[in-house]
C-alpha cells in the first residue's frame, strides 16, 4: 500500500473500538470496565500493518504449519541480519539470529544462559520488572543502578563500579529506557562499554524500543561499538514497533554467535519446550522487510502525541513531566499532588475513568515512586478526551 501521507493510517477513524475491547488484554480495553480509558499497557490502539497480516494469511493458507527449527527459521534470521546490518550498523550474521517466543523470554533465555545460583546482574533502577524477574528467577540477585529520572541526565559510571563485584557477570541494558524514556548517547555506551570490558561482564541490551526513538536523540546500539560488540547479547521484540505483542515473537542476537549459542541451549528450544511460532515469524519478517513505511508513519504520529500528551500533563494541576527521547510512554512526576502514586491511579480511574501505571515498585523499582506511567500510542481523539478527564478531575 502507498500513502501519501503516511500518519492517514493512524486517525481515530481506524481505531476499531469493538475488536479492542475484545482482544486487547494486560491492563487495556478488554481488562477494564467499559467507558474506562487504558493508557496502561505499552500496546497500541492501532491495528498492525496491513502487510503483515497478508503475509500471515498467505502463509497460513498454505496448511503446512510445521515445526521450525529451534533457532528460527532462516528468512527470519537473514531479515533480522539485514536489517541490523543495514539499520543500526551491528556487523550481524543469520547464524548470529536466534529467533524466540517475545523479548520477554529472550531476557530470561539470557539470563538463564549467563547467570548461576549466587551471581549478580546490574539491573537498571527504574526500568520495566523483567529484568529483575528473570534474574531473580536464575536464583541470582539484581544489583540496582540509579538512573536518571530526567532523560537528557547521564546515570552516574563511578556508582556502577562501585557495585561491581567477583559475583557478577551480566549488565542489563534497557535503551531506549521504560519507563523513563531516555535513549543513550554514543559516549555514555562507551563509558557502559569500557566498565564492562574491564570486568569482564556480558551486556544484555534490550533494544525492543529501539525504532522509538524522538529526533533529535539518535539510536546507537551498544552491539555497535567494536569494543562491546563481542560481549553484547541483544534482545528485541515485535510488541511496540508493529503492535504484535500477542504473536510472542520475539529475538536474541549477538555478532558473537557463541553467545547465542549458549543462550539456545540455556533456552529450552532444543527440546521443544519453548519457540517462536511460524506464523509469529512470518509476520516479524514481513515487518522488517515489507513495514517500514508503516513504522515511519506510526512514528510520525507518536512524535505529535507526545507533544500533546506532555503538555496536557504538564497544564494538570500537581503533574510534571519531561519529554521522552524514546518509548511511547510518558514518565509524569506526581509529588506535588500530594498523592502517592496509587492514591491518584485510583482517584483517576474511579473520578476520570482513565487507567494509568502507578510507579510501583513491583513494576518499575524504588526509584519509580511518586510517579506514573502513561501509555500514548494511541489516537489523538482519545488521548484528547483522557487528558480533558484527568484535568477536569484535578481542578475539582
Ligand atoms: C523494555 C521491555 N522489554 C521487554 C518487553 C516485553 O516485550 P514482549 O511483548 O516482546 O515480551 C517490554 C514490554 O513492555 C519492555 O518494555
Amino acid at each position: 500500500m502507498k500513502l501519501a501521507d503516511p500518519t492517514a493510517l493512524f486517525d481515530h477513524a481506524h481505531v476499531r473500538m469493538e475488536l479492542l475491547r475484545q482482544r486487547a488484554f494486560n491492563l487495556r480495553w478488554a481488562s477494564v470496565e467499559e467507558g474506562v480509558i487504558p493508557l496502561t499497557a505499552a500496546d497500541p490502539d492501532f491495528p498492525c500493518a496491513p502487510e503483515i497480516a497478508e503475509a500471515i494469511a498467505r502463509y497460513a493458507s498454505d496448511r503446512y504449519l510445521s515445526y521450525a527449527p529451534a533457532e528460527g527459521l532462516l528468512f527470519f534470521r537473514e531479515a533480522m541480519a539485514e536489517f541490523y546490518t543495514a539499520r543500526r550498523d551491528v556487523k550481524l550474521q543469520a547464524a548470529g539470529v536466534m529467533a524466540c517466543d517475545s523479548a520477554a523470554f529472550g531476557i530470561m533465555a539470557v539470563c538463564k544462559a549467563f547467570l548461576n545460583a549466587g551471581d549478580e546482574a546490574i539491573v537498571f533502577n527504574p526500568v520495566d520488572f523483567l529484568f529483575k524477574h528473570c534474574v531473580e528467577s536464575c536464583n541470582a540477585t539484581p544489583v540496582l543502578w540509579d538512573m536518571p529520572l530526567m532523560p537528557d541526565e547521564s546515570p552516574d559510571f563511578d556508582q556502577l563500579k562501585d557495585m561491581i563485584s567477583e559475583r557478577t557477570k551480566l549488565i542489563c541494558l534497557c535503551n531506549p529506557l521504560n519507563p523513563t524514556g531516555k535513549v543513550f548517547t554514543r559516549d555514555e555506551l562507551k563509558q557502559l562499554a569500557a566498565i564492562a570490558d574491564q570486568h569482564n561482564l556480558i551486556i544484555l541490551s534490550d533494544e525492543i524500543w529501539s525504532d522509538i526513538v524522538f529526533e533529535p536523540s539518535r539510536y546507537v546500539s551498544i552491539a555497535s561499538l567494536p569494543e562491546a560488540e563481542a560481549r553484547t547479547v541483544v534482545v528485541t521484540g515485535f510488541s511496540k514497533s508493529y503492535g504484535l505483542a500477542g504473536l510472542r515473537a520475539g529475538a536474541v542476537f549477538s555478532v558473537n554467535e557463541k553467545l547465542v549459542e549458549k543462550v539456545l541451549n540455556a533456552s529450552d528450544q532444543r527440546s521443544t519446550v519453548h519457540g517462536c511460532n511460524v506464523l509469529a515469524q512470518v509476520a516479524a519478517t514481513a515487518a522488517l522487510t515489507q513495514a517500514q513505511p508503516w513504522l515511519s508513519g506510526f512514528i510520525e504520529h507518536l512524535h505529535e502525541m507526545r507533544s500533546l500528551t506532555v503538555a496536557g500533563l504538564n497544564a494538570t494541576p500537581g503533574i510534571q513531566c519531561a519529554a521522552p527521547q524514546g518509548c511511547y510512554v510518558a514518565f509524569a512526576n506526581i509529588e506535588a499532588t500530594n498523592m502517592n502514586a496509587e492514591q491518584l491511579c485510583q482517584k483517576w480511574l474511579s473520578e476520570a475513568a482513565v487507567a494509568v501505571v502507578p510507579g510501583l515498585p513491583r513494576w518499575f523499582g524504588s526509584r519509580a515512586e511518586g510517579h506514573i506511567r502513561i501509555s500514548f500510542a494511541t489516537s489523538k481523539t482519545i488521548m484528547e478526551e483522557a487528558l480533558d478527564r484527568i484535568k477536569n478531575c484535578m481542578h475539582s
